[in-house]
């Protein structure tokens, strides 16, 4: 055998023994647990055959407590470009079978490579963690590690977009690249994020809790709004990675891309006419309205567990990719809420960051009025959505349904807040306020003057019907021209397209400054 053929016959071996990570014995331990390897992850991630890694043979420098005499190639992560439908991304996946995936600085390194590779030629930045946290041998050198990926989340955060698959443990500080990322995918019964484990919980607090209720996914989808999707398992969490960049740009310098569609732009839906109870106080279903307008009735809604009085997600409509903000008046009434606000605030933000037009659907009946909404910040949380709003300058298409009133008429993308075109269904009620609410402040004098309660009762009707008939109408608001048209409902479809299409080449700037200062 000639030296070059030796020579290449120890690199596919070299190759082969990477590829094992930390040996099969580990990767069956990983099986056993229901979950796959980083290769497994990447294989299915990614379009065939098009991963190209980076940094196979990296290792850690370590040599505390034994670790110079453990070295495997490639370290615990597994790094690297390759293709998502055809457009390029980065990726890092941890490899649990090498020191438990466990961050080395030389781990870092890797991830911050391709961090930077994603930044500089515009590419989205997936990062699959499976990981113990902190290499507990390095000491500092892990914890300079963890800073330096948080510090490349912060700078590429608004450039291109960053994805956080969590399919294992995501513990201590290692915790916050994911929050700092634009969207987190957790796996159920496999995956958890928390600051503290079960163990500190106890001893600190003597709450008896486990991992799973400390900080699975379905803890994360619903209560706290920390991961944006909670998949059944790995497979379906993978699907929702590639489903979401679909909808993407690849950076902040370009458009998402444009979806063909057999949906036809001018489609009408009559239902729509009927959707709207005659009573004021019954609830409809928001997503019928939804998948009524969109392409292909196709959704991809975002924080769908979470502060379910609105609803956010990508869609295209005409092939265009937009954000939808929606109240959603079957859960509270479509009430704005802390959570409800700071829910829709972050992905106003992202779609204003990265392009994306956003179309709101309004039927809200204000602010949660109460003590716990007030201790907890409902009027620096409600800021959010306003600001993220009035700043955006993306096109902004904004439809108002039913009740808009007060507050949450401003906050929810109103003409007041540069929305570009506002169009309103005959059944909208843009108002200070209720019929009721408004007839007892207004009226509660001349109500209290007469004792007896069916001359009261009779007062209160009479002052109720001549505001419904002032303000129960979206006449007042299209006089002033704060609704731009009155449209039949069955053609929201073709207007709110049609509106995009005229708004496509919108260019609006705020003023200069080194950054804002949101509400935080
Ligand atoms: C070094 C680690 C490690 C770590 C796990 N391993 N975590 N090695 N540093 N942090 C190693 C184990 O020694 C073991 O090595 C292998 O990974 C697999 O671990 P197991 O314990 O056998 O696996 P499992 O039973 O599934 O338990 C997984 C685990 C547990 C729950 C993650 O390993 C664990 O609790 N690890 C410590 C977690 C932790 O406290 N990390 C520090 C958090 S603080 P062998 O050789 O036997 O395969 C932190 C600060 C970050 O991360 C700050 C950033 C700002």
């Amino acid at each position: 055998m000639s030296i070059q053929q030796e020579n290449i016959e120890k690199l596919v071996a070299r190759r082969e023994a990477a590829r094992l990570g930390g040996g099969q014995k580990r990767i069956d331990a990983q099986h056993q647990k229901g979950k796959m390897t980083a290769r497994e992850r990447l294989a299915l991630l990614l379009d065939e055959g098009s991963f190209e890694e980076y940094d196979m043979f990296v290792q850690h420098r370590c040599t505390n407590f034994g670790m110079e005499k453990q070295h495997f190639d490639g370290d615990g992560v597994v790094t690297g470009s390759g293709t998502i439908d055809g457009r390029p991304v980065y990726v890092a996946a941890q490899d649990f079978t090498v020191s438990g995936g466990s961050l080395s600085k030389t781990m870092a390194e890797k991830i911050c490579k391709v961090m930077d590779l994603a930044v500089r030629t515009g590419a989205p930045f997936i990062c699959l963690n499976d990981s113990g946290g902190a290499r507990i041998q390095e000491g500092v050198d892990a914890l300079a590690g963890y800073g330096e990926i948080f510090e490349r989340n912060i700078l590429a955060s608004g450039v291109v977009p960053q994805i956080s698959g969590i399919f294992g443990p995501c513990a201590g500080g290692a915790v916050y690249s994911p929050a700092l990322t634009d969207f987190t995918v957790m796996v159920k019964n496999t995956s958890y994020m928390f600051l503290t484990g079960p163990a500190v919980v106890k001893s600190v607090l003597g709450e008896n809790v486990t991992q799973e209720e400390l900080g699975g996914a379905s803890v994360h989808a619903s209560k706290s709004g920390v991961t944006h999707f909670a998949a059944e398992n790995e497979e379906e969490g993978i699907r929702t990675i590639r489903r979401l960049l679909g909808f993407l740009p690849q950076n902040n310098l370009e458009e998402a891309p444009r979806r063909e569609t057999a949906d036809p732009a001018a489609r009408v839906d009559d239902a729509l006419n009927e959707i709207i109870p005659d009573n004021p106080n019954q609830a409809y279903d928001m997503y019928q309205v939804i998948r009524s307008i969109v392409d292909d009735g196709d959704f991809l809604e975002i924080h769908k567990e979470f502060a379910k009085n609105i609803i956010i997600g990508f869609a295209h409509m005409g092939g265009r990719s937009v954000g939808i903000v929606a109240n959603q008046p079957k859960v509270l009434a479509g009430v704005l809420d802390i959570n409800s606000s700071r829910k829709a605030a972050r992905f106003v933000r992202f779609c204003d960051a990265f392009n994306i037009p956003l179309v709101s659907l309004v039927d809200v009946p204000g602010f949660l009025p109460g003590t716990q909404q007030e201790y907890g910040a409902v009027i620096t949380n409600g800021a959010k959505l306003l600001y993220a709003y009035g700043e955006a300058t993306v096109p902004k298409v904004t439809v108002e349904l039913r009740k808009s009133y007060g507050g949450s008429y401003i906050v929810m993308s109103s003409k007041h807040l540069r929305a570009d075109l506002v169009y309103a269904w005959p059944s909208a009620q843009i108002a200070v306020m209720g019929a009721d609410g408004a007839v007892n402040v207004l009226y509660a004098k001349d109500i209290k003057a007469v004792e007896d309660p069916a001359a009261q009762e009779g007062i209160r009707a009479q002052k109720k019907a001549e505001y419904e008939e002032l303000f129960n109408n979206p006449y007042q608001a299209a006089q002033k021209g704060y609704v731009d048209d009155v449209i039949e409902p069955r053609n929201t479809r073709w207007r709110i397209i049609r509106a995009l299409e005229f708004l496509a080449g919108k260019r609006q700037t705020v003023p200069a400054k080194k950054h804002d200062n949101l509400p935080l």
